[in-house]
């Protein structure tokens, strides 16, 4: 058993990245917010009780999805290595990691994600769980650092939960394009997407009876308040969750409920909010199949296998270069 973890963000780093992703967003118009900054401690926690509530449906049905086809992904890849991007606690990896352990391939999982503390626990509960695996956890963002995954061995890279759906279309294709490149012939890509369907079950995903995803949407500024001495009042500014048909995503705003000015005290910043006007937070893309696979072809790889829950709400794809 063995548990290593690499910081490729670092105090320095993470805190210049925030820095330059509120200056850039709070002085836009509209003002956005990245949803890299929801994952502190508190923000995981929050995350972890989304994915539990009855209204939020996806975590359910990619894991009907991956209890159904671990085995058949763990014998195509024949991975010794699975990554995975964004990991959180790895609940739904599992499977892939007993799959791959009865193929008998398996020797080191990579679990990658901004926040180190739930890296800690999920990395050191697996090592136990799994006693011959190298649990080599990374900290960073998939989008900047995906040049300091493994270079050996058969790779798994594992990109569950739809997060796909936070990154708008070029950068998606961005994205997609540098796993493309970062992956040899004989790697593999599985991608989570979660698929376009009835708007009020989508809604309800987002905006659940219990308000636990508005006090995820709130935390970012939390977070904000925390990392950069920021005065933001959570009580005024109110979560909405929308969806935009034309974009195909959901989007989660904090709207401010009045005139106010949030100063930023760590950026020498005053950000003016009119009553009724909107931060956006996250963007939640939905995806067709169709579309996916073109996407992929279109980062060079190739969709071998694309595998949907019973209800048809959640696709996944393994693919290779
Ligand atoms: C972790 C990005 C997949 O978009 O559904 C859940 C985050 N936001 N509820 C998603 C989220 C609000 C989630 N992802």
């Amino acid at each position: 058993m063995s548990f290593t973890l690499t910081d490729h963000l670092g105090p320095v780093d993470a805190g210049a990245a925030l820095r330059a992703d509120v200056r850039a967003g709070l002085t836009a118009t509209p003002k956005t917010l990245p949803p890299t900054w929801f994952y502190d401690a508190r923000g995981s926690e929050l995350f972890d009780e989304i994915t539990r509530l009855p209204e939020y449906y996806p975590t359910r049905a990619e894991r009907a999805v991956l209890t159904e086809h671990a085995d058949e992904i763990a014998v195509l890849s024949g991975a010794d290595t699975l990554v995975e991007l964004g990991s959180g606690t790895s609940e739904k990896t599992r499977l892939l990691l007993h799959s791959l352990q009865t193929a008998g391939t398996l020797r080191r999982f990579v679990p990658f994600d901004v926040d180190p503390s739930v890296l800690r626990q999920a990395g050191a509960a697996l090592a136990e769980e799994f006693p011959d695996l190298a649990v080599d956890a990374a900290v960073g963002d998939f989008t900047v650092h995906l040049g300091k995954l493994p270079r050996d061995g058969v790779r798994l890279v594992a990109f569950l939960g739809s997060t796909i759906g936070n990154l708008e279309p070029g950068p998606r294709a961005a994205f997609l394009a540098e796993v493309g490149s970062v992956l040899d012939p004989g790697d593999w890509f599985l991608l989570g997407t979660d698929l376009v369907k009835d708007t009020d079950r989508l809604v309800a995903a987002y905006d659940d009876a219990a308000g636990v995803t508005a006090a995820f949407n709130q935390n970012v500024l939390t977070v904000v308040n925390r990392e950069l001495d920021a005065d933001a009042d959570l009580a005024a500014f109110e979560h909405v969750a929308r969806w935009d048909a034309e974009n195909s995503w959901i989007e989660m705003l904090l709207r401010s409920t009045r005139d106010q000015v949030v100063h930023v005290d760590a950026l020498d910043l005053d950000v003016p909010f009119a009553a009724g006007e909107d931060l956006r937070t996250e963007v939640s893309t939905k995806f067709r199949v169709e579309q996916v696979v073109a996407e992929l072809a279109a980062a060079g790889l190739r969709a071998a296998e694309t595998w949907t829950d019973p209800d048809g709400d959640f696709a996944v794809t393994l693919a290779t270069p």
